[in-house]
């Protein structure tokens, strides 16, 4: 598929243009509440944008997101870096993650690791892929011995609340995961690293890509509005974990 071929070269492209350039000092622009903007953000997305836009399809991105969103719109959606404070911090979990949606589908989605230079991609029928090996999600079907995956999306509201119904949700598992990047904790879902992935709010372009990789690995993802247009609440899972 000749649009898989352009992200997968796309997302390479944009790595390299992040280690090459951004590797001593990704120059912040702004750290407002929970969240940080980078130079490396805006000159990573007008690559991404630069290179997509050939295709005549609609890009919507973290880095420029004023029009009205649809998830069932033919569109691309990309996220040029996904765990920019992890790369801030020099911890190497982040990503280039790109995909591309139709009619509330995934039709492909690519994540590559920034730190590991490792890309995990994936089209609609065809099967997930880390590099060039197949890739599939766990076996674990119960949940007490499974991995969570999950994080705070930097906007969500902390109330006593939310936290005591996070809380009562992660006791049920073995392990639980935070790592900041949700796109990498989704590829780790689609290669049996970690057994389920959950967050409440995140934005769409965080997981757009993931998304599509899990289930191209044989596992299943649930979407739901969120609190904004572009927010859902999204679990992703091995299939034997689906209702548990
Ligand atoms: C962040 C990561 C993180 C999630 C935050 C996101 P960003 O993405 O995906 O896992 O919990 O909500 O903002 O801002 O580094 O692209
Ligand atoms: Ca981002």
């Amino acid at each position: 598929m000749k649009e898989l071929d352009l992200a997968i070269k796309t997302a390479k492209g944009a790595v390299d243009l992040i280690n090459s350039k951004f590797s001593t000092n990704i120059g912040v622009k702004s750290q407002i509440s929970r969240d940080i903007k980078t130079q490396a953000d805006y000159e990573t997305n007008d690559y991404i944008i630069k290179r997509l836009s050939k295709t005549g399809i609609n890009i919507i991105s973290e880095e420029n997101f004023s029009q009205k969103f649809n998830l069932n719109d033919n569109q691309w959606i990309i996220d040029p870096i996904d765990g920019t404070f992890n790369l801030f911090r020099r911890f190497p979990i982040n990503a280039v993650s790109i995909s591309l949606w139709d009619q509330g589908i995934p039709i492909l989605g690519v994540i590559n690791s920034i730190s590991t230079n490792d890309i995990y991609y994936a089209c609609i029928n065809g099967g997930a892929y880390k590099n060039n090996e197949k890739i599939n999600v766990s076996s674990v079907n119960d949940i007490s011995q499974a991995v969570l995956a999950t994080g705070f999306p930097s906007g969500l509201n902390l109330s006593d609340k939310k936290i005591n119904k996070f809380i009562n949700n992660i006791k049920k598992y073995k392990k639980i995961r935070m790592l900041g990047s949700a796109s990498m904790m989704l590829a780790y879902v689609a290669n049996g690293s970690f057994d389920v992935y959950q967050e409440d709010d995140i934005f769409i372009w965080d997981v757009a890509a993931g998304l599509s990789i899990v289930s191209e690995a044989g596992g299943f993802y649930s979407i739901k509005n969120g609190s904004s247009e572009y927010k859902f609440r999204i679990k992703a899972s091995n299939v034997l974990l689906k209702n548990k």
